[in-house]
């Protein structure tokens, strides 16, 4: 890569248009001064290698990888951390000097720094977590928890034979519990995830029972349209620390930021005020 090229970045996705790193990422750029861009690209699957072959010659220093490519990112990387393969796809590449592709995987960090900045005294040990859904948000989250030392993963999803392949997969810390008992698993949990799309913009409503929630419990949803979900609104009002997804989206920013851009950025109240516009 020529020392005098503008460095770019960009995430790649179909449909790409709703993506918010665009604004997160050139927010970053401006609050440290840096030259470089970031730009959305609305990539179909028949062409993402070839596009993404083409990109360090353009100048990109790596991008972001979002729904429907995560996956399969990971066969065109010559390097792949052992965090992305443990989850399974990778939401960043880094197009390093040598030519070689790197690819990673921050959504799991970028979920347990939001924790941590929003519910300060958090402590993974201090009982089971509770983790709706059994897509590839819960593979990172699952993968994330373990890795903190949660003690025990009480996961439930609609369709109960991805919840019993997790199982399978990361092992006897995870208890399946059937999608009409999830509101059951919320008396037990010290910690609760919501991965499902359920109470989005646009997606069918969350309808978990929440009457077993307990004051003191973590809730956290990776939905973050709306800010305040249904989930969160009733986690404040039983006495749960509520911590909603926006920033984890921010915080799984900051690794790739910091590879491409050189400097690490910091989640700010402005940081969020820049991507909520
Ligand atoms: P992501 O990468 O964001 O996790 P995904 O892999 O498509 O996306 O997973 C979406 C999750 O939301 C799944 O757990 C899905 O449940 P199923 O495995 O049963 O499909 C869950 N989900 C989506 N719509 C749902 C609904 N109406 N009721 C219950 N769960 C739903």
């Amino acid at each position: 890569m020529n020392e005098h090229r503008i460095p770019l970045a960009g995430v790649i996705g179909s449909p790409i248009a709703h993506s918010r790193s665009p604004r997160l990422h050139k927010h970053w750029l401006r609050v440290y001064g840096l030259p470089g861009d970031y730009v959305p690209l609305h990539v179909e699957p028949e062409d993402l290698v070839e596009v993404i072959r083409s990109l360090p010659k353009m100048g990109f220093v790596g991008v972001n990888i979002t729904i429907p490519h995560k996956v399969a990112v990971l066969e065109l990387a010559d390097l792949v951390t052992d965090r992305a393969t443990l989850i399974g796809a990778a939401n960043t590449l880094i197009f390093r000097k040598d030519g070689k592709i790197h690819a990673d995987n921050t959504d799991g960090y970028g979920f347990i720094a939001n924790l941590k900045q929003n519910a300060p005294g958090w402590n993974p040990a201090a009982g089971p977590a509770a983790v709706l859904g059994a897509g590839g948000a819960a593979r990172a989250v699952i993968a994330s928890l373990i890795e903190v030392g949660v003690p025990e993963i009480l996961l439930s999803n609609r369709t109960r034979p991805k919840s019993d392949a997790l199982k399978s997969e990361f092992g006897q810390r995870v208890r399946v519990v059937d999608w009409v008992q999830a509101g059951n698993m919320m008396e037990e949990a010290a910690t609760v995830v919501n991965t499902t799309s359920l109470g989005m913009v646009g997606a069918a409503e969350f309808r978990v029972p929440l009457d077993g929630l307990r004051p003191g419990t973590v809730v956290s949803d990776l939905v973050y349209a709306p800010l305040k979900t249904r989930l969160l609104v009733e986690a404040e009002a039983a006495g749960c620390v509520a911590v909603d997804g926006l920033g984890m989206l921010l915080h799984q920013a900051v690794p790739a930021f910091e590879r491409w851009f050189g400097i690490r950025p910091e989640v700010t109240q402005a940081t969020r005020d820049a991507v909520i516009g």
